[in-house]
């Protein structure tokens, strides 16, 4: 299979993000000052307190540079700052825990309704794994037909539509539930994934002596009609990143218990949604 690199994922990342986010810029001049003064001074006390060189200043540069000529931004920003946006975002929410929705969601996926399997290659590789469930309200009530929209990387830690050589949509899927909330969905289990280590976000980890590693996860997006959307993931027990997961985006909450049948394995999970706010 031809080698996802730094360069094809971030450039497609970056696109993506361009075309599917509407960013609207209204946020007022008084906030935006604040904000900028604040991270600034954060800046200059780093540089004082490290008494930061010239070299070092000239290098950053450089390398702020090459963040963005790779396509970069949207990944090194999702890894290292969106757990701290998710954290505030939905810190009020009774519901299901959320985590960050990383670089490689992408919009309308194939729709199916439940039991669904999800797009795959005739040859896919990795374990066959079952993942039901239900979807409720905070207060218990089944919420029939709501949606459960699903992205994960194969067995080799690649995603469609971003690393090249694999089939659009594969492993991506959007699950209609039925009347009582309930979702059956057939995929594989994905893989531990090291983010592209070969563009400028892997120089700074190498330059930094830390690993590229990302727990095996799977990304979801779960919606009813009156409800708010959660955006998450979920996680295996055993996975050797999942204490030190380079994207800080691991809760316990948020942790599969899967049961082996047949040669693959059977995996539950609920989900609860808040109401709209
Ligand atoms: C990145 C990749 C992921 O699969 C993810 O869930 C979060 C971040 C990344 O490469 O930036
Ligand atoms: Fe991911």
């Amino acid at each position: 299979m031809t080698q996802a690199t730094a360069a094809a994922t971030g450039a497609a990342a970056t696109e993506r993000f361009s075309t599917d986010k509407v960013v609207t810029g209204d946020t007022p001049p008084e906030r935006v000052s604040l904000l900028a003064r604040q991270i600034l001074e954060a800046v200059y006390a780093t540089i004082r307190e490290h008494q930061v060189t010239y070299d070092e200043y000239d290098a950053l540069k450089a390398w702020l540079i090459q963040v963005g000529a790779d396509g970069e931004w949207p990944l090194f920003l999702d890894v290292f700052v969106e757990h701290v946006v998710e954290e505030v975002a939905n810190a009020n929410r009774e519901g299901s825990k959320g985590t960050i929705e990383g670089p490689f969601y992408a919009p309308g996926a194939p729709a199916f309704a439940t039991p669904a399997t999800l797009p795959m290659r005739p040859d896919e590789k990795g374990t066959p794994m079952t993942f039901h469930g239900q979807v409720r309200a905070v207060d218990g009530t089944p919420l029939g037909g709501a949606l459960v929209d699903i992205w994960h990387c194969d067995d080799e830690g690649f995603y469609a539509q971003f690393a090249p050589g694999i089939p659009e949509w594969n492993l991506r899927g959007r699950v209609t539930a039925d009347e009582s909330g309930h979702f059956t969905i057939r995929t594989i289990k994905p893989a531990p994934y090291q983010i592209p280590t070969d563009g400028a976000t892997g120089a700074i980890i190498r330059a930094a002596n830390w690993h590229a590693w990302r727990p095996a996860h799977l990304h979801l997006k779960v919606s009813a009609p009156g409800h708010q959307l959660i955006t998450t993931q979920l996680y295996f027990p055993g996975d050797p990143h999942n204490d030190d997961d380079i994207a800080s985006a691991v809760k316990p909450e948020l942790m599969l218990d899967p049961k082996p049948i047949g040669d693959g394995v059977d995996v539950e999970y609920d989900f609860i949604l808040d109401p709209a706010a």
